[in-house]
């Protein structure tokens, strides 16, 4: 009998059309480009235009994805967003999504894991293929961090940007995902998090800005992404040198430089878009992804190693046979 492996069989992103620069954040914030670019990397971001929703990004990536899977939406038989801003409290931006791309019937819900999201979704719809519950699934990593900003904060503002990113996967006897490692700490919840909960309509017990103890989310970072990454590359009993991309959560260049030193990963195997689209929650993965298959750097048969980290906290990896 011949597994069933979950494949990418097509991915697809979309960014908001407005860039903000770091020149623009000066003007509204105590910050200059010379410490944004040596302290993160991050030279720009993307952001939502007014009246843009989460669905809306989400609908332009999944549509590209299924467009470059080369298959017909109604295929799609399980859907899902990572996803920290969903347009709705409920019902879930994936539902909402799946009334969009006129596909009815089949699963369709969000996963909160914050940054992680995405690789949560990978390692949920891989299950689902796998275990021949659905054969195409549209796995969605999509966020408006801009709109749970402070713009007067100077600790976060000049981090995130928004974005979208999506993967179709689907069932195939060729190998796709070799394994997925999750992982949760709440004991860290309040290190990354937006404080406030609503009740009566009103935001209760804090704000709803995002809030973060920066150093101690770095070091985090740095550390479990590492170890992640280490824990799919032992259990497939592969080495650094196996992997031709490594696809790091985009939050902050010099996070991505230190795991890939501990790592012992060479610079220019790793895929960055953090410089142009800051750190874009849960669509900065699949954003990454699909830069890198349309500018002909990822091809298929390369082994890619994908991980991130996120408030809760939350992080994890995969390695994938592209
Ligand atoms: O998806 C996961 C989510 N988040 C992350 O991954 C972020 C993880 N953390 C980081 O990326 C970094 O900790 C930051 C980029 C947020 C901060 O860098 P840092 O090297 O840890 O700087 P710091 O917080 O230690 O601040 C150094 C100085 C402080 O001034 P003093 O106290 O030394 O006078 C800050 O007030 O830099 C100041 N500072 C700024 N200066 C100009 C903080 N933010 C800014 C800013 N512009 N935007």
């Amino acid at each position: 009998m011949t597994n069933t492996y979950a494949r990418i069989a097509g991915t697809g992103s979309y960014l908001p059309e407005k860039i903000v620069t770091n020149a623009d954040l000066e003007k509204i914030v105590d910050t200059n480009d010379a410490w944004i670019v040596e302290r993160t990397g991050i030279k720009q971001r993307h952001i939502a235009a007014d009246g843009q929703l989460t669905c809306d990004m989400a609908e332009m990536a999944a549509r590209r994805a299924i467009e470059s899977a080369g298959i017909d939406p109604q295929a799609i038989d399980l859907i899902i967003i990572g996803t920290t801003t969903p347009d709705k409290f409920f019902p879930s931006t994936a539902t909402l999504l799946q009334e969009r791309l006129g596909i009815f019937g089949c699963p369709a819900f969000d996963i909160q894991a914050v940054c992680t999201g995405f690789i949560y979704g990978l390692s949920i719809a891989d299950k689902f293929i796998r275990t021949g519950a659905a054969k195409n699934a549209l796995v969605i990593g999509a966020d408006i961090f801009s709109r749970i900003i402070d713009w007067t904060d100077r600790n976060t503002c000049v981090l995130f940007g928004d974005g979208a990113g999506a993967v179709v996967l689907s069932a195939d006897d060729k190998k796709g995902i070799l394994s997925t490692h999750l992982y949760a700490d709440g004991r860290h919840h309040e290190q990354l998090h937006v404080p406030g909960y609503v009740k009566g309509g009103k935001v209760q017990a804090g704000n709803a800005f995002a809030s973060m103890q920066g150093m101690e989310v770095f070091k985090f970072a740095v550390n479990n992404m590492a170890h992640a990454a280490e824990e799919a590359l032992k259990i497939n009993g592969l080495k650094t040198d196996d992997v031709d991309w490594l696809i790091p959560h985009q939050a902050n260049k010099r996070i991505l430089s230190a795991v890939a030193k501990k790592l012992k990963f060479p610079e220019e195997k790793v895929i960055v878009t953090v410089d142009k689209h800051g750190n874009t929650s849960a669509a900065s993965v699949p954003l990454a992804l699909d830069t890198a298959v349309r500018d002909g750097r990822i091809k298929r048969g390369d082994m890619l190693l994908l991980e991130a980290m996120g408030g809760g906290f939350t992080w994890g990896s995969a390695l994938i046979k592209y």
